[in-house]
């Protein structure tokens, strides 16, 4: 996981309403549509999001408080219309905090791991999965179906891992490529014929023209290797597009942040998990 910078999540509490309109025009729905899309929730989740309280607990431990993650998390939550707040204090007196009081859902991230907990159901929702499977249902409203289609996954990290599976599940064919050839053999045994997997991006692009970006580096994908078919989705921080391949991607085949797509869908898996 790579550490978020202030500037990336700080931005994030104006740009909500702004953010819903870029992606009704790239995906047909909001984020909380694509979020539902990810778990493939048919219902209406507005009720009982509005009826439930998700606290946010500050974590100092590590290399300590993101400034702007915890604010940036909590207008993720009352954007999509639940109810939350973040702890007044920080790590276990935050943790007793929230426990005390009326929170159904806890929040909570250090440098390894971000999760959200149903104190309920004690369901564990964990924000790399989620945001694969985010990014995934976001490219098959944007393409109007991934099934049959061919996508190319760049890192097979926590990420890239639920991405590959969502795709799967979706019907899709993945191509593959990590740098790291032991988590190539990983998946290599995992998936067997399932997937393909290359040795470059630019291989990857000969057989696939919609991209996961889910790698921790910039400036792997050049001007060069963009069509005017080119989609690509990338949740990977930062943006592996070269500034000159963002001027050339067609701006509607781009769908990159730095919170909110995986923030929401942790909030509706984490309320309804348990009801699949
Ligand atoms: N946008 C969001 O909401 C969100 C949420 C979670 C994680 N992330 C970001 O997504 C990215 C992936 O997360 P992760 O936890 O899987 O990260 P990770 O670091 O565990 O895995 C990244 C993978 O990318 C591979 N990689 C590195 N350089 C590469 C290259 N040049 N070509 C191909 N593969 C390369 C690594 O070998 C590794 O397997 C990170 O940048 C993370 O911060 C974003």
């Amino acid at each position: 996981m790579t550490r978020l910078m202030p500037e990336q999540v700080q931005q994030i509490p104006m740009n909500l309403q702004n953010y819903d309109v870029e992606l009704m025009q790239k995906t047909g729905t909001s984020m909380l549509g694509i979020a539902k899309h990810a778990l493939s929730i048919k219902y209406n989740v507005t009720t009982i999001l509005s009826k439930s309280t998700s606290a946010i607990i500050p974590i100092t431990t590590g290399e300590g408080i993101i400034p702007g993650f915890t604010e940036a998390v909590l207008s993720i939550l009352i954007h999509i219309g639940m109810d939350a707040y973040i702890t007044k204090k920080t790590d276990v007196r935050g943790f007793a905090e929230a426990l005390s009081g009326q929170a159904d859902v806890i929040f909570a991230a250090d440098d390894y791991s971000f999760n959200a907990i149903n104190l309920r159901t004690r369901y564990v929702s964990d924000n790399s999965v989620c945001t694969g499977k985010a990014y995934v249902a976001a490219l098959d409203l944007a393409v109007k179906g991934i099934k049959g289609k061919t996508v190319l996954v760049i890192g097979y990290g926590p990420v890239g891992q639920a991405a590959t599976i969502e795709l799967l599940d979706r019907r899709a064919n993945v191509v593959l490529y990590d740098i790291d050839k032991v988590k190539m053999g990983y998946a290599k045994r995992e998936f067997k014929d399932r997937i393909h997997i290359v040795h470059s991006i630019k291989e990857g692009m000969w057989y696939a023209n919609l991209i996961v970006d889910a790698t921790p580096v910039p400036d792997i994908i050049s001007e060069d290797m963009i069509t005017e078919d080119t989609f690509v989705v990338a949740p990977g921080i930062p943006l592996g597009l070269t500034s000159k391949a963002v001027k050339k991607i067609t701006s509607e085949h781009l769908i990159h942040d730095s919170l909110e797509l995986g923030v929401a869908t942790m909030a509706l898996d984490v309320l309804f998990s348990q009801d699949f």
